[in-house]
Formats: structure tokens, C-alpha cells, sequence
């Protein structure tokens, strides 16, 4: 088998102060070191973008999940693509792998990136995997379904609303019976989130009056609140929430760029006059309930009741720019470089 022998990635630049911007990165050629016993070579046809990589990116910033990200080095991220060839004897060529590995053409793993085989059962495009089918999408299921538990008649808010995972849960907490109010930044963005995603009511997080603009969108009070964004305005939703709320707490963009620790909310004290819950929770840890969940929302989908966006762009230049967008709010739906 004829080997490709060089490689082109995406490497950190500098270390990005407050949000990314797109020279924070570089597109360099690199040669791509043969393969050996034990090792695999894939060829990434998708990157998954996802906000929370930008954590990595700070000196210092290392933990038990993955090491700080070096200046220089390939940036890290989740990817999906084809064994060319391998020399390990769980992985075999034509196999599509899904990984944590790097923004890069091709990648060399000796398959301890947590590799995990595309499922093959479902007739959906492949890269569904990374986005409605993938953590995105089961964390929209999981955040809705088992722990903020949407009824019928209660008021679910989604912040990030046209993001990843917003736009799955807004459909979900509706297909729940649930009244959906999107959280999303300007007015373009809200439009799209009532016209193509069904949601009941937007409310613009850059407009000048957000409490009123989320107190006039929820009339009945907040029962359910699914945070992907933290900062400002959890404290904002808190103010607003019912008794017996459930706040779901996915994730929390406004703080991936502080570099510091931020304030928390100064009004916790609402969880406790309304017996409220804030419950956080990590997706991967659910892994094999992924079945259940992949085919309700393909069910849901045949159905006509839940519809998938994504926010596309092509080629491995377009990477850094993808990236930026979600920080920027530009992304609609589940933000993917094809590569290929
Ligand atoms: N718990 C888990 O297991 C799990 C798994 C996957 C993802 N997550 C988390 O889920 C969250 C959403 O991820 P995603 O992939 O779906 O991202 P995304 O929503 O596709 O993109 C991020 C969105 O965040 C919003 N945003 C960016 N900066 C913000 C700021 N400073 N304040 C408020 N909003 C801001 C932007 O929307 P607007 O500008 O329109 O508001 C942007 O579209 C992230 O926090 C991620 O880390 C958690």
C-alpha cells in the first residue's frame, strides 16, 4: 500500500487572549512519519468543532482529560475518518474511526485516542456521528430527557439556542410538550431559531433589554433550563425560574475565554425559596445507553418532528475560521470541516 508521506495541520500559532481569532492559528505541511507495529493511519474526512477545546489552549491549562495544547503544535479535537492502513489488530483499512486527535489530514495513533468505530446500522450521512448523532446531539437528549425533564405546558429555555446542541434541545423540550424559548445572539439568529427550528420565542442576548426580553418570553416563569453558556446569564435565568425548576447544566462558553476564573451567580439562594435543582452532567459517561438515544432521534427525524442543521465548511483551511465562528455566534446548528 502506497503511503501518503506528508501531512498538512493546523497548528497553535500563539495562545489566544479572549476569543479566538483565526491568525491564533497556522496551516503548515509536515511530513507524515511511517507507520508502526501497533499503530494506525487514518484519513480524517471531518473535524468536529467544539467550544470547549478553547479551555486547552491556555498555559497551564491541563488536566486529567487532556494536557495544555502547545504553541506550535497540532491543535487538538475530535475527528472522523478512514483507516488507510493498519498495523494494530483491532483497527482494519476501510473502517471509519471516530477520535480525539488533531486538526490535521491525516493523523498516526497507536489507538490510545479513545478510536471508536463508526456504527454502521444507521442510514443517515456519516457525519451525522460528530454532530446530531454524536455528543452534540446526545447531550441534547440526555441534558433534556433524563435530567431536566421537560412536561407538558412547563417553559424550557435553551441557551446557545442555534448552536449544537440548542438546536436539537429546543426541538426536544417541544416534541416534550414543553413551550421552547432560544437564547441566541441577534435578531437574524432569533428569526432563524422560530421559523427553523420551532421555537416558540427568541430572545437576542446582545439586545438592550434581556431580562425584560426573557420575562416577556416567559410569562408562566422558567421550568427548565438547559445551560450551555453559564456567566451572566444563568444569573439572568435564575431570576426568572419556578418552583421545582431543573436547570441542566451542559456546558458554559461564556467562560472558555475569561483565562481566569469568573464571578458566580450572586442569586443562587433563587434554588433554594423555589426548590430547584441545577444538575450537572457529562454526556460520554453514557455511552451505551448512545443506541437508544441515536435511533429516537433518527425516529424523531422520519417522523418530520426534529430537523438537523449544520454549519458546513470545507477544507482544512477553513478549520480555524469554523472555530472562531462559534465563539463569534455565527454558527448555525452543529458547526463541521469536510475535509475531503
Ligand atoms: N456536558 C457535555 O457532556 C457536553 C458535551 C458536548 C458539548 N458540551 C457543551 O455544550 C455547549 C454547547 O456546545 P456546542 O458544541 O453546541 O456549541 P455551539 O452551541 O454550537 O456554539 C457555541 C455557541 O455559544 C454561544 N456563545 C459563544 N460565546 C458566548 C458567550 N460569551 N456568551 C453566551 N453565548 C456564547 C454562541 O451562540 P450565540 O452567539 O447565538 O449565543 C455559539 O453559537 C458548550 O459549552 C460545550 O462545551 C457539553
Amino acid at each position: 500500500m502506497t503511503h501518503p508521506t506528508s501531512n498538512q495541520q493546523v497548528v497553535l500559532a500563539r495562545r489566544p487572549a479572549g476569543a479566538p481569532r483565526v491568525d491564533d492559528f497556522a496551516v503548515i505541511e509536515s511530513a507524515l512519519p511511517p507507520l508502526q507495529d501497533g499503530e494506525v493511519l487514518i484519513e480524517n474526512l471531518f473535524i468536529s468543532l467544539d467550544a470547549g477545546f478553547r479551555k486547552w489552549m491556555d498555559e497551564g491549562s491541563g488536566d486529567h482529560i487532556l494536557p495544555a495544547m502547545e504553541i506550535g503544535q497540532p491543535v487538538m479535537g475530535l475527528t472522523l475518518g478512514r483507516v488507510v492502513d493498519s498495523r494494530h489488530p483491532d483497527f482494519a483499512a476501510g473502517q471509519h474511526l471516530m477520535a480525539r486527535l488533531a486538526w490535521e489530514r491525516y493523523s498516526v495513533t497507536d489507538a490510545t485516542d479513545f478510536l471508536v468505530v463508526v456504527p454502521d446500522q444507521y442510514d443517515c450521512p456519516l457525519n451525522w456521528h460528530l454532530g446530531i448523532l454524536g455528543d452534540t446531539g446526545m447531550s441534547a437528549y440526555f441534558g433534556l430527557t433524563d435530567v431536566a425533564r421537560p412536561q407538558p405546558g412547563e417553559t424550557a429555555v435553551i441557551s446557545a439556542a442555534g448552536g449544537a446542541v440548542g438546536s436539537i434541545a429546543g426541538q426536544i423540550a417541544r416534541i416534550y410538550g414543553a413551550r421552547a424559548v432560544g437564547i441566541a445572539s441577534g435578531p437574524d439568529k432569533c428569526r432563524r431559531l422560530i421559523e427553523e427550528l420551532g421555537y416558540d420565542a427568541a430572545v437576542d442576548r446582545n439586545g438592550e433589554d434581556v431580562v425584560g426580553a426573557l420575562a416577556e418570553a416567559c410569562p408562566d416563569g422558567i421550568d427548565v433550563y438547559l445551560d450551555s453558556v453559564s456567566g451572566p446569564l444563568l444569573e439572568l435565568v435564575l431570576g426568572q425560574i419556578n418552583p421545582r425548576a431543573r436547570i441542566a447544566l451542559c456546558g458554559a462558553v461564556a467562560t472558555y475565554n475569561a483565562g481566569a476564573p469568573l464571578p458566580g451567580p450572586s442569586n443562587l439562594f433563587q434554588l433554594v425559596t423555589n426548590q430547584a435543582t441545577m444538575t450537572g452532567f457529562m454526556t460520554h459517561l453514557m455511552h451505551e445507553r448512545y443506541p437508544e438515544a441515536r435511533q429516537q432521534l433518527l425516529d424523531w427525524i422520519e417522523e418530520g418532528k426534529l430537523v438537523n442543521r449544520e454549519h458546513m465548511l470545507h477544507g482544512i483551511e477553513s478549520v480555524p475560521t469554523a472555530f472562531c465562528d462559534l465563539f463569534a455566534g455565527r454558527n448555525f446548528g452543529k458547526t463541521i470541516v469536510a475535509l475531503s
